[in-house]
């Protein structure tokens, strides 16, 4: 009975989670809705009727629909018809770090997390729908939004997606995944028309949307702005409908990205639901409003087609509970537990890239004197990078971090360093041109800091005049005379640390030969400022690994070694086809700066007797590598073990190695842990595009247990039959 008990409550939590199985009473009070509806009621839930709402239908108990930007934390409230903010003091939220931050922690429990807290303060302000997560392949390390999407690998990309998204809409709140599909850079994004593959679309660009709606269960999806294969992405029936509708048996809304709809037909019938965002004063002319309702008087759209996108809104509603808001969760925000769980989510994903002779972690104790240098100790980053952007209710940066905890006892001397040289007047790159001026008065502040200082610390990197939505950088370089500045410092101290604040990969080259320390910190979210600090001092350890790999420079990108960026005439090939990203890098054997999953510890391990548990498998198998780690040093630490796997003859080109499972083990000094991966080896296939299937070849895989693309610890070679 007992046993039964628990099976039920485990299939009602599947159930929930999973929206393939909507039940037939949803379906049955669905259409009873429908049928008191006049054509005008139901278009005018079909597109928006402000910036971030639809509208209902009172008389029927549906009210307006609220949806709101973003990935990493509730937007504050902006003007209903203009694109400022309302200025009210009572939408503060919650930070968290942006979505390569959350990769680089590997962490599947902070993603769930991150998804609760989200959902939470959603509930709270009152939204329906949160536009995230952005899930984009990290394609090319130019383009703006690196920062918000999550990595260059879709297995982590799905992983993460999977874990917020669920955990997101168990608040009763929908998760919009996006940008669908193929938004991979921001140059032109309006009108670029990417091409590329069926192997590169299946196996690089969708897994991480068909994780989100086949296994999260996802409740909305926007289509990007760009095109695919010739059709806006909004209007394309391939992805509407083969895809979303027919493949994935997607029953929730897929909505526009603002202002990405082009036609009221096509995109009507290509399976566009909801139009949002059009640059149209009047509402009515929007293409999914009067226009619509026209094509259906004059008989070009079936009303059908126009039940069907209000009946998967309607489908939304109710499994969100917008429909029966006394069972509806009331939310919470800016709670203790939410801004540690930010606090969490910043310091794992801290990711340290050179730790010459254990500089790190500095003996604060020990310390009398620290320059703190660079415009990022003393920049607060929540409130930019445009859609994304949040009004945290506070954000604490590094110069505040380190005087609040050390002050009293440490003199801090800060130098600027460097300044902020460009403002993004308009959103182009326009704004990053003249941004390489190296101002040498403020060097020589800083080199007489470093000089009269134990240690020098320079925080360094970007900020969203470059990591920023709508357009790309220029250049993979650091700006505003950076290299200079820590090359000058580095000779006045030896013992400079850098910190990197970023979201996309940059030039090292130049800096890491002449420091001992180099740690990259993301854009930290709310507690920035006190994560990176407290791993410095080591009250924190670093437990991150990099979620995209980091050339040396831009010409060894796949897509910039091929000149297949940004594209020509607005037409962009994705000519490096599946070796994005390590699969390139590993598959050429050329050397990064740093490889995808790398990361250091400040204590060390082993991992040894690594194994699969047979040597034979057949096609429904499943394999398990299984091994022991430990941690050998004096500290704390968290080792992230990932398991590659690659087939070594196949009769089309494969990459050498792809991530197939991974796992975050935290031990204490002297710990042993063992460790179970498991893959099926139906997650071996590639897209064999003859015959449009998934296909695994029979012969030798080899699976590689390591701590990155590149550190490998186990080589693991089995037969599959
Ligand atoms: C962005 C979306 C965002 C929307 C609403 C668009 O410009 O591409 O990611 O959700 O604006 O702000």
């Amino acid at each position: 009975m007992k046993l039964r008990i628990v099976a039920i409550a485990l299939l009602s939590i599947f159930c929930h989670n999973s929206f393939a199985q909507t039940d037939a009473a949803t379906e049955k009070r669905i259409q009873q809705l429908i049928k008191k509806m006049t054509l005008k009621e139901k278009v005018g839930m079909l597109h928006g009727n402000s910036k971030f709402y639809t509208s209902g239908v009172k008389h029927l108990g549906i009210p307006e629909w609220a949806l709101s930007d973003g990935p990493h934390g509730v937007r504050a409230e902006m003007n209903r018809h203009d694109w400022k903010y309302t200025g009210q003091t009572d939408d503060f939220s919650t930070c968290f770090p942006p979505g390569t931050a959350m990769a680089a922690s590997w962490n599947l429990d902070l993603a769930t997390q991150r998804g609760i807290v989200l959902g939470e303060e959603a509930r709270f302000r009152k939204k329906d729908v949160l536009l995230g997560p952005g899930i984009n392949i990290i394609r090319s390390p130019l383009c703006g939004r690196n920062f918000e999407y999550l990595s260059e690998d879709p297995f982590l990309i799905s992983r993460l997606s999977v874990n917020y998204i669920k955990a997101l809409q168990t608040k009763d709140v929908a998760a919009c995944v996006k940008h669908f599909v193929a938004n991979n850079q921001e140059d032109n994004r309006f009108v670029i028309d990417v091409n590329m593959s069926d192997r590169a679309f299946r196996e690089i660009y969708l897994p991480g949307f068909k994780s989100s709606i086949v296994e999260a269960g996802v409740l909305s999806v926007m289509g990007a702005y760009n095109k695919f294969r010739g059709d806006y992405c909004t209007e394309s029936n391939f992805l509407g409908r083969t895809i979303l509708r027919n493949e994935f048996n997607f029953k929730g809304v897929y909505m526009s990205d603002w202002d990405a709809t082009h036609s009221t037909e096509k995109a009507a019938l290509a399976g566009l639901d909801l139009e949002m965002g059009t640059e149209k004063d009047n509402y009515n002319d929007w293409y999914f409003a009067d226009p619509l309702i026209k094509a259906v008087t004059d008989g070009r759209i079936k009303e059908s087609v126009v039940n069907e996108k209000v009946a998967n809104i309607l489908r939304v509603m109710i499994r969100t509970k917008v429909l029966d808001p006394k069972t509806r969760i009331i939310g919470s925000i800016n709670t203790k537990e939410h801004q540690q769980a930010a606090y969490r989510s910043a310091v794992e994903a801290v990711v340290l890239l050179k730790n010459d002779k254990q500089i790190l972690p500095l003996n604060m104790s020990a310390l009398k004197s620290v320059a703190v240098i660079g415009d990022n100790a003393t920049r607060k980053h929540c409130e930019g990078g445009f859609s994304s952007e949040i009004k945290a209710l506070y954000e604490v940066t590094p110069l505040e971090a380190i005087t609040k905890k050390y002050g009293n006892n440490i003199r801090v001397n800060f130098a600027q360093g460097y300044n902020k040289q460009s403002f993004v007047a308009e959103r182009s790159s326009k704004g990053q041109l003249d941004t390489d001026k190296v101002d040498w008065k403020l060097i020589e502040e800083a080199v007489a800091m470093a000089k009269k200082s134990d240690v020098a610390i320079i925080f360094a990197g970007l900020n969203h005049d470059f990591d920023s939505e709508s357009f790309d950088r220029l250049h993979m370089r650091l700006p505003y005379g950076q290299e200079t500045l820590i090359q000058e410092v580095a000779k006045a101290n030896p013992k400079t640390i850098v910190v990197i604040i970023a979201g996309s990969p940059l030039e090292l080259a130049g800096i890491e030969s002449r420091v001992p320390a180099l740690v990259w910190g993301w854009y930290g979210g709310m507690e920035a400022g006190n994560a990176v600090v407290d791993v410095l001092s080591g009250k924190e350890f670093p437990s991150g690994k990099l979620p995209f790999t980091m050339p040396v420079t831009l010409s060894q990108s796949p897509a910039h070694a091929l000149g297949a960026y940004p594209g020509h005439d607005l037409k962009v090939n994705y000519d490096e086809d599946i070796l994005v990203g390590y699969r390139w890098f590993d598959t050429k054997g050329i050397q990064p700066q740093y490889p995808f999953g790398y990361g250091l510890s400040y204590t060390s391990f082993t991992i040894d007797n690594a194994a699969t548990n047979k040597k034979m498998y057949g096609m429904d198998d499943e394999v398990t590598v299984k091994f022991n780690i430990k941690n050998t040093g004096k500290t704390d630490g968290a080792e992230v073990v990932q398991l590659y796997a690659g087939q070594t003859v196949s009769s089309v080109l494969r990459p050498k190695k792809e991530l197939k499972a991974f796992d975050k083990i935290f031990l204490k000094p002297g710990e042993q842990k063992t460790v179970n991966l498991k893959v099926k080896i139906k997650d071996l296939a590639f897209y064999d595009e003859k015959s449009s299937k998934w296909k695994v070849e029979p012969g030798e895989f080899v699976f590689y247990v390591a701590t990155s693309a590149q550190d490998i610890v186990s080589t693991l070679p089995v037969t599959v039959q």
